[in-house]
């Protein structure tokens, strides 16, 4: 996700754009800058890290001018730096994108052997070589972003000024957000709403293959047929703290709903479902590397290692190499055995986790390939690996993981299936259809979440717990982890998840009317109930017959639990290794409400980081 302003109108805009990035600054902060038109065309500005960084520059240079866009990146292609923050200019055309060009690199080869040279590693840059080009043939601003439009494939929200037509901002949408904001004398452009409510809560939200023609007199809009659309004003009455949250109560609840797209942008570009593979850009791993892997060992902390666990399966049961998890605070003082055969792994969202990134290294200096799952462009693990597969969640803001865990799942069965094609362990038709499976994941995550009622009114039900157990056998068994972790971190109720097979080697013990259990019944797959499922049943009415109360999540359209269980929640089916990420989603509503109930802050909870940098 990155954070897009745009300005036309009679005021000084430099600052106005920079006001509305700091508004912006959840949507990404690894970069920021402004292009401004001014008397001797356009001037930018650009500062790698936060916003401050271009506040400080600004000041030496401060861009005059009426017109101008601006831009926050969050990191996708190339690392975190000057050259890399938008707004590229090529000629006289400036230009900020939030989304991913998937075929910005043949398209780019075709530029360089014209003779254009590149400034930066990203895609976005594309844009301002194409639209420059198109100009110079001697199309108009308009018609030369819709030609450039037309040669690239992927998703974007873009801004556009050029000194040929500099009375005019051009933007177009497609999948990523675009909201326009209807001034007096002034229009607005942004990614999000909180950019402009200073200016204006007259919005209109752009829809998919819109494209507009905004100058300080008006907009002329057009859809995605082509044939001009009358703008759809809407007043927007959210206070601006509202508006960050995009209407939700706390980030981590909006982080919750936005599961689906994040996992949308982490799969794009990366399953092939008709070539039965997967593409992995940024993995160097060839067959030749992969045969020589006799052992993965994975390290991480927390969320990232409860990941972890499910990633074992995962590759396990579809590339068949043996997978080792350790908590990375624990791996880095024992003797582990790793070598040059050894494909390391370390899983973390923010890619700075002290404990991680020094297992990390140690790993590599036994001389295992490190391999990096992050969702932070640039960041010191993704730095230092061999291979990286990012996660293209966006910036997670909430202190508990939620989409970085969904997601960082997501990544692992697409190395699963990588690994299992190289290692001709997968056929492409088995492995067409998991990516078939991965592919409706997002549309059952928006169904999933449509049960949020049920879960709200079962999380108000236990809100007053003093302890709580999660209970899950085989792949819901690290769910049952995560799920007491996000319960006792932002609710500081004591939770422990455990595997429900265990429980009659001591923890039953702790049963009583007192003990609520929240048990992960779901089905092993959508053909067959499996053993999993036979044998959770017997563990939930080994809790009943204690007194314990039991709170289940279970398949839609099983009958036989909810007869057993207490309060029920139901849980769309698919592949069993893909189970995790919709049967967590329960969990993650139910911790946030049992939370929010009892008034504990629930993005900054007491005690916790967002990022444990020290050890
Ligand atoms: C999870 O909700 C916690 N915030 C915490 O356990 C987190 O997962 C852990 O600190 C690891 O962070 P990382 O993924 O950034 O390495």
């Amino acid at each position: 996700m990155c954070g897009i302003v745009g300005y036309v109108g009679d005021e000084e805009c430099a600052s106005l754009l920079v006001d509305g990035l700091r508004k912006l600054e959840y949507r990404g902060y690894d970069s920021a800058g402004v292009a401004v038109m001014g008397k001797n065309g356009l001037h930018v500005v650009r500062a790698k890290g936060k916003l401050k960084n271009l506040e400080n520059k600004l000041v030496g240079e401060m861009p005059q001018g009426t017109i101008g866009i601006g831009h926050t990146r969050w990191a996708t292609h190339g690392k975190p730096s000057d050259e890399n923050a938008h707004p590229h200019k090529y000629g006289g055309v400036a230009v900020v994108h939030n989304g991913i060009i998937e075929n910005h690199l043949e398209l780019k080869e075709e530029l360089q052997k014209a003779g254009h040279k590149f400034t930066s590693e990203t895609d976005t840059e594309i844009f301002a070589h194409l639209i420059q080009n198109e100009i110079e043939k001697g199309l108009d601003l308009p018609k030369a972003v819709r030609a450039a439009l037309k040669l690239v494939r992927g998703t974007y929200a873009l801004a556009v000024i050029s000194e040929k037509q500099p009375d005019m901002l051009v933007v177009s949408k497609n999948a990523s957000p675009l909201v326009l904001g209807i001034g007096e004398g002034a229009n607005y452009v942004a990614s999000d709403v909180p950019a402009i409510l200073a200016h204006t809560r007259d919005v209109v939200y752009l829809e998919e293959g819109d494209f507009a023609v905004i100058t300080k007199k008006g907009i002329e809009l057009t859809g995605a047929n082509g044939q001009a659309r009358k703008a759809e004003v809407r007043r927007i009455d959210w206070t601006p703290t509202m508006a960050e949250k995009n209407g939700h109560k706390h980030f981590m609840h909006k982080e919750i709903h936005e599961q689906a797209r994040a996992l949308t942008d982490t799969i794009r570009g990366r399953a092939s479902v008709e070539e039965g593979d997967v593409f992995l850009d940024g993995c160097h791993l060839d067959a030749k590397i992969v045969q020589g892997i006799s052992k993965i060992q994975i390290v991480a902390c927390g969320t990232s290692w409860h990941a972890s666990l499910t990633g074992k399966l995962m590759i396990e049961t579809i590339a068949k190499i043996p997978v080792e998890v350790d908590l990375a605070s624990e791996f880095r003082y024992r003797e582990p055995l790793v070598d040059k055969n050894t494909l390391c792994i370390a899983v973390s969202q923010s890619g700075e986790t002290a404990d991680t990134l020094g297992s990390f290294r140690e790993a590599k200096a036994r001389g295992a390939r490190g391999l990096a799952i992050c969702n932070v462009v640039g960041s010191a693990i993704a730095r230092e690996a061999d291979d990286v597969l990012y996660t293209h969640a966006g910036p997670e803001i909430g202190v508990a993981s939620t989409k970085a865990f969904t997601t960082q799942l997501a990544a692992f069965f697409l190395l699963a299936v990588r690994l299992g094609r190289l290692r001709g362990t997968l056929s492409a038709d088995v492995a067409r259809n998991h990516l078939e499976n991965l592919r409706e994941l997002p549309g059952l995550v928006e169904r999933t979440l449509k049960y949020e009622d049920v879960i709200k009114a079962a999380a108000y039900k236990f809100s007053g717990a003093r302890d709580l157990l999660f209970l899950g056998r085989g792949p819901q068994y690290p769910v049952a982890l995560e799920g007491a972790l996000k319960l006792k971190e932002i609710s500081y109720i004591h939770a422990e998840g455990y595997a429900a097979g265990e429980m009659k080697h001591g923890p039953i013990a702790l049963i009583d009317e007192n003990m609520p259990v929240m048990v992960l019944a779901v089905r092993d797959s959508a053909t067959e109930a499996g053993v999993n499922y036979e044998k959770i049943l017997g563990n939930l009415q080994e809790v009943k017959a204690r007194g314990g109360r039991v709170i289940a999540i279970h398949s839609e359209g099983d009958t036989m639990v909810p007869k057993l269980a207490e309060v029920s929640i139901p849980c769309p089916q698919t592949n069993p290794l893909l189970m995790p990420i919709l049967s967590v989603i329960p969990t993650q509503l139910f911790s946030y409400h049992v939370a929010d109930h009892r008034g504990t802050d629930v993005d900054q909870p007491r005690n916790l980081a967002k990022s444990v940098t020290v050890e």
